[in-house]
């Protein structure tokens, strides 16, 4: 599928016949495509949250020499460990905790706190001697018009700002922390969207590919490791991106996505997080 570029000025959804999918004279729209767009704005996020476009790419939400300059700060000074072998094959590596890491504990543990205390301090100096995430939350706090701020587990500030390379392909999973880890945020968001900042890709392959599935009951039984059997999305609408360095990527990881291994030269890093979309404000009412 090839992305569709909207302006900043242009609206996201497209009402084009052919996205209309009904059977009889109520119109009814696919809305899953790939916007790429050089704004990120608030709008692009509630979109992907409201599930109406399948991913939004960023292109240059930093520069490519200021990804290339924090991929050689990570190469001399933060070395990526990796997920615990036992939940994620093919290794993927990374530098800070996913709560992931503690779904079977059931809790945050110490070894979560203090992995994420070195990684902040790791990732801290990453980006010309400043942090990275700043950057990155400012980024996406200027779309969204308020502030980006850590999600609490029992009172303390998770941490966010994975630094994640991704070799041999990710399998088709989710990401659902309030159904795989109940009651570990304070607070339920009232929808999640997904962020990947990519600071190096590759030459080839590499590219994410988000299906137009939720997780089902039934789906578990094609269940494999952390990962599930392509069967589980056959037939189901995808949009698939590929992003370049310096470019960044949201969509919403309730749906499964996948991301097809690399090949030829490069590495494929990211500094990945996910935003809640928080339940304040007024509620909006409609018949
Ligand atoms: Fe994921």
């Amino acid at each position: 599928m090839s992305p569709r570029t909207h302006s900043v000025v242009e609206p996201v959804v497209d009402r084009a016949e052919d996205h209309n999918r009904s059977v009889n004279a109520s119109p009814i729209f696919t809305l899953f495509d790939v916007v790429e767009t050089e704004q990120l704005t608030r709008e692009h996020i509630l979109q992907v949250a409201a599930g109406t476009v399948g991913a939004v790419v960023i292109r240059d939400f930093s520069s490519a020499d200021v990804a290339a300059d924090i991929m050689e700060s990570i190469q001399t000074s933060a070395p990526l460990g990796h997920y615990d072998e036992a939940l994620i094959w093919p290794q993927i590596a990374k530098l800070g905790p996913a709560a992931y890491d503690c779904y079977a504990a059931g809790e945050l543990d110490e070894a979560y706190w203090e992995t994420a205390r070195q990684a902040v301090a790791m990732r801290s100096t990453l980006m010309y001697g400043s942090d990275p995430l700043d950057f990155a939350f400012g980024r996406v706090a200027e779309a969204w018009g308020d502030a980006v701020i850590p999600a609490r587990s029992r009172g303390s500030e998770m941490f966010a700002g994975m630094i994640r390379e991704i070799h041999s392909g990710a399998k088709i999973h989710f990401d659902e922390i309030v159904r795989e880890f109940p009651g570990v945020l304070d607070e339920t968001p009232a929808s999640f969207v997904t962020m990947n900042w990519f600071l190096s890709t590759t030459e080839s392959g590499g590219e994410t590919t988000v299906y137009r599935h939720r997780w089902r009951p039934l789906d578990e039984a094609h269940r494999d490791g952390y990962g599930y059997d392509p069967i589980v999305v056959d037939g189901e609408l995808s949009a698939t991106a590929l992003a370049r360095p310096g470019d960044a990527m949201i969509f919403d990881s309730r749906n499964l996505h996948s991301v097809a291994p690399v090949s030829g030269s490069g590495r494929r890093v990211t500094l990945s997080y996910f935003l809640g979309i928080a339940g304040h404000g007024p509620l909006l009412s409609w018949s």
